[in-house]
């Protein structure tokens, strides 16, 4: 999808909403991921921590879990990520790879802090060379 065809509205909106039910106590600093999938359906996620720190989850990761969960396995065309942040925050490495995983190099991603938008970025611009067994 291109970006201009993407609801943004909508898609920050369900981002800020996943944000609000972020589980971060230690660190305090929620995250929410909204995926525009190919179907049209937005599909949320938000981060999780756990006491032992190491098996917190971030935002973007369970938002891809959901999406395979509830059987919308499909090509996610848009991305929204929203942070309590003064900044925009952009996946980290590894929810790089998990979106890469279900996105295509062109997919493009939003950054949202408080209530600014930043331009969308390419997945590929985010993770170039990223991580294929398939030739
Ligand atoms: N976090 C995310 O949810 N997504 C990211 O892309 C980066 C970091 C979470 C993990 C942790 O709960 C908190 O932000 C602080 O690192």
């Amino acid at each position: 999808m291109t970006v201009e065809l993407v609801d943004w509205g909508r898609l920050v909106a369900k981002a800020i909403e996943a944000r609000n039910n972020a589980y971060a106590p230690y660190s305090g600093f929620s995250v929410g991921a909204a995926l525009w999938t190919q179907d049209g359906e937005v599909v949320t996620g938000c981060n999780v921590e756990n006491v032992s720190f190491p098996c917190g989850q971030c935002a973007e990761a369970n938002a891809a879990g959901a999406m395979v969960s509830a059987n919308r396995h499909s090509t996610i065309h848009a991305v929204a990520i929203a942070a309590v942040s003064r900044h925009f925050v952009w996946p980290c490495g590894r929810c790089r790879q998990i979106l890469a995983e279900f996105a295509d190099g062109d997919t493009p991603v939003m950054a949202v802090a408080g209530d600014q938008r930043s331009a969308p970025l390419s997945l590929v611009e985010l993770l170039p060379h990223a991580f294929a067994t398939l030739g």
